[in-house]
């Protein structure tokens, strides 16, 4: 039996809709009735693996159970999840259910939403998963070293009508900075990758491995998964000859669509589904290439065909996904904000309000900070030797629960930003003044050098969210701030 095709079931049958010639596809993935309580243990802590490859010594990390990427999360939507996690480091941590819309006390930001969890203690996570989607699970505490040594999941919350396809496949896109004998360079925080692009690594690995080949099979359709979990990273992937559809941005359904110049760029935190039809011949060879920094294009894998052949031609079973129950923007009745990004190298930003104090630029860099949000530094997790939120926030803006905020972002800065929202989903409405073409729902949004761009969401879920760049060395030097939602 070949291992690639599904056993075909009652329940695929119905979703296949008895549509001629898909007979033989099924959905994935399978699983069986109905689990409406899911009951899941984490346990942060140090542990080895193998990352890059039998040569190498193995890697020390902090993982989730012993695994990078820890243990993958999956439920349907409208499972309640309870998730016990027990800390087995030796600092203390907190979970974060990223893009999730959990209610606040849920949401795992230290000193904000929670008390940290102390080592050997547990905390209950525990909340619905109202939205279907990919989504991911990491630390907010010195998020920029939990993060970066291996603390991160995939949490994947399965549609109850999802697309047809033969294999549903995720990709969790990790990127390390190795030294030779495979360890991880302890040079955490570094100023310099605080105030430019961030940590960026030496190694990218995809679920935790640096990978060769992702065997596939003529004719097949997947639906792979991609989540971006590195630190400062920007993915750009191309699949050469094949045309991956994109089918949801940060988990949230959207027009299927090409991607524009058939590349897939992917922030730090974001997620991205596709549907792939492996239109290649049985034996062929296709790289999967990365050329995000078009001067530092690499290879991040093969995909690798096997003898056979699944089909002929692709189905022409339908790939939209279903909406989420997320409010809609009433944009003709929104309170309107502006927000602005500074700081960083070749940037103009002349200094900072830290903990209600103007700060130059060049005191800021001595304690750590580079970057600000609405003029002010927040953060400095190296200042505070403590959580991400080590100490009191002041929201940069309140919003009347139930209204329509829209966000005008400015990037006044010389280097990228994925900036992120917790608690909410938003639209992207427009880039420089320009309409996007899916108003795409997305927790994450990246904006380029000198950009501008417009969100729009429902505040509709009470609490203090954090609002910050999601390249973890700008969020620990500064680029942090909360939204009140009240
Ligand atoms: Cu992925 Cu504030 O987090
Ligand atoms: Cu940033």
């Amino acid at each position: 039996r070949n291992p690639l095709v599904l056993p075909l079931t009652r329940r695929s049958l119905l979703l296949a809709g008895g549509a001629a010639g898909v007979a033989s596809m099924v959905p994935a993935p399978l699983r069986p009735a109905a689990a409406l309580e899911a009951t899941h243990t984490l346990a942060p802590g140090p542990a080895r693996i193998r990352m890059v490859g039998d040569a190498y010594p193995e890697t020390t990390v902090w993982a989730y159970d012993g695994r990078v990427p820890g243990p993958e999360i999956r439920v349907r939507q409208g499972d309640r999840l309870r998730i016990a996690v027990t800390n087995r480091l030796v600092e203390e941590t907190t979970v974060h259910w990223h893009g999730l819309r959990v209610p606040n006390a849920m949401d795992g930001v230290p000193h904000l939403t929670q008390r940290p969890i102390a080592p050997f203690e547990t905390f209950t996570y525990e909340f619905d998963a109202v939205d279907a989607g990919t989504f991911w699970y990491h630390p907010h505490q010195r998020s920029h070293e939990q993060v970066g040594r291996g603390l991160h999941g995939a949490l994947i919350v399965e549609e109850r009508e999802p697309v047809t396809v033969d294999r549903d496949l995720c990709w969790v896109l990790g990127d390390w900075r190795l030294k030779e004998d495979a360890s991880i360079s302890n040079d955490f925080g570094a100023m310099m990758d605080m105030s430019h692009g961030g940590r960026l690594g030496n190694t990218v690995t995809v679920n935790g491995r640096v990978l060769d080949e992702v065997p596939v099979r003529a004719g097949e359709r997947v639906r792979l998964r991609l989540v971006n979990a590195a630190n400062a990273r920007i993915f750009g992937l191309r699949f050469q000859e094949h045309r991956p559809v994109v089918i949801a941005i940060d988990g949230h359904s959207v027009e299927p669509h090409e991607p524009e110049d058939g590349r897939i760029v992917l922030a730090p935190a974001m997620r991205v589904d596709l549907v792939i039809d492996m239109t290649g011949a049985p034996g062929d060879r296709t790289t999967v290439i990365d050329d995000f920094y078009p001067d530092r294009a690499y290879r991040l894998l093969d995909l690798g065909y096997g003898p056979d052949r699944l089909r002929d031609k692709p189905p022409d079973t339908p790939v939209r996904l279903p909406a989420n129950p997320v409010a809609e923007p009433d944009l003709s009745a929104a309170d309107r904000h502006e927000v602005t990004l500074g700081g960083g190298m070749m940037g103009s930003m002349a200094g900072a309000m830290v903990d209600g104090r103007m700060t130059d630029m060049r005191t800021l860099l001595r304690q750590g900070m580079a970057w600000a949000i609405n003029g002010v530094s927040s953060g400095g997790a190296d200042r505070h030797g403590g959580g991400d939120a080590g100490h009191v926030m002041a929201p940069i803006l309140t919003v009347a629960r139930g209204r329509t905020c829209v966000i005008a972002m400015a990037n006044e800065t010389a280097w990228p930003h994925p900036m992120h929202l917790h608690g909410h989903t938003f639209r992207v409405l427009s880039r420089n003044g320009r309409p996007t073409r899916f108003r795409e729902w997305q927790d994450t949004v990246l904006l380029a050098p000198r950009e501008r761009v417009e969100i729009a969401f429902v505040a509709d879920n009470p609490g203090d969210w954090m609002f910050h760049c999601h390249i973890l060395e700008h969020q620990a030097a500064g680029m942090m701030s909360t939204i009140r939602v009240a």
